[in-house]
């Protein structure tokens, strides 16, 4: 159900009604001269939008100045290893919106979800089958699959980069002693296979111990993610793909903090017990472990 139009709110009489549409009108028409219509047109967009939010909620001086004081906290918070306000578009689902509109969906190319913060360029390159724990602590997952594009033609040689955070809950990039680990990059084989020793994903918070936190808390919202390992696919005349797959079963699929989980990436993760044999003869000496499939699909470029 759409919202009443909210700039013709009965509660507001005619003449108020005619004096806040004036100013927005006025405020579009000073948009007139740009010269650049892109600009123009999301200046002008934003601006109604603008003006109709705060209009529908009849937003006191007071609660415009919290707005303001939020956002200066989301500024000064911000510095080239918090980004607070890719965090505020997360939550608000806006960085999700985006990639929907960015990222049409095209006959059965694997869909994208949001790129997060802990993405490092020139993650070490491990062969098909190796392993990018690194040292962190998890469950071993074997992780297999084919890349394809939207043909079905095997897609040999793409980048795939993978990372996800440890057992507990946390990236490399968040601990203080310059680790690298739970992140690799591999090329897709001549057939289009590929296959990797990762970690189980399990369930981590964003960090909330800054003001999108506390809108958070405010808000009665968890800043729990589902579990989810990530993906960057890119190939030559391809779609980059960027995506996750999420642990099927786990019960934050529902209320996942930043809105990225989609059906068609909910996994099976399948529980193998200590005894079964892996797959390339690894010995896990006496561990439980887990194995997925992911076939990735590639959508052509500029569609
Ligand atoms: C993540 O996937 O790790 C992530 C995504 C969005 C915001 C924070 C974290
Ligand atoms: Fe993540």
């Amino acid at each position: 159900m759409h919202n009443q139009d909210t700039t013709t709110n009965s509660a507001v009489s005619q003449g108020q009604q005619a004096v806040e549409q004036t100013l927005t009108d006025t405020v579009l028409a000073s948009f007139d001269n740009c010269e650049n219509p892109r600009l123009k047109e999301i200046m002008r967009s934003l601006v109604t939008h603008l003006h109709a939010f705060v209009r529908d909620v009849r937003l006191t001086e007071e609660e415009w100045n919290t707005a303001i004081e939020f956002l200066t906290d989301v500024g000064h918070i911000t510095d080239d290893k918090r980004q607070e306000f890719i965090l505020l578009s997360d939550v608000l689902g806006v960085s999700m919106q985006t990639i929907n509109v960015n990222n049409a969906t095209y006959k059965d190319a694997t869909e994208a979800t949001v790129f997060g913060p802990f993405f490092v360029e020139d993650a070490p390159e491990i062969p098909i089958g190796g392993d990018i724990a690194g040292g962190a602590p998890g469950q071993p997952c074997w992780v297999e699959g084919t890349v394809k594009d939207t043909n079905g033609n095997p897609v040999p040689n793409a980048r795939i980069e993978v990372w996800e955070a440890d057992d507990d809950g946390f990236y490399d990039v968040q601990y203080t002693d310059g680790r690298v680990s739970g992140r690799a990059h591999l090329y897709s084989d001549e057939n289009g296979n590929y296959s990797f020793w990762g970690l189980t994903p399990t369930p981590y918070p964003i960090p909330y111990d800054g003001p999108v936190g506390k809108m958070l808390d405010a808000t009665g919202r968890s800043p729990m993610r589902a579990s989810h390992l990530h993906f960057m696919v890119t190939a030559e005349n391809l779609r980059t793909l960027v995506t996750h797959i999420f642990v099927d079963g786990d019960e934050l699929l529902q209320s996942d903090t930043v809105f990225g989980v989609k059906d068609s990436l909910i996994k099976n993760f399948e529980e193998q017990p200590a005894s079964a044999p892996t797959p390339d003869g690894r010995d896990l000496e006496d561990q439980t472990w887990s194995r997925v499939e992911f076939d990735i699909v590639l959508a052509p470029e500029n569609v």
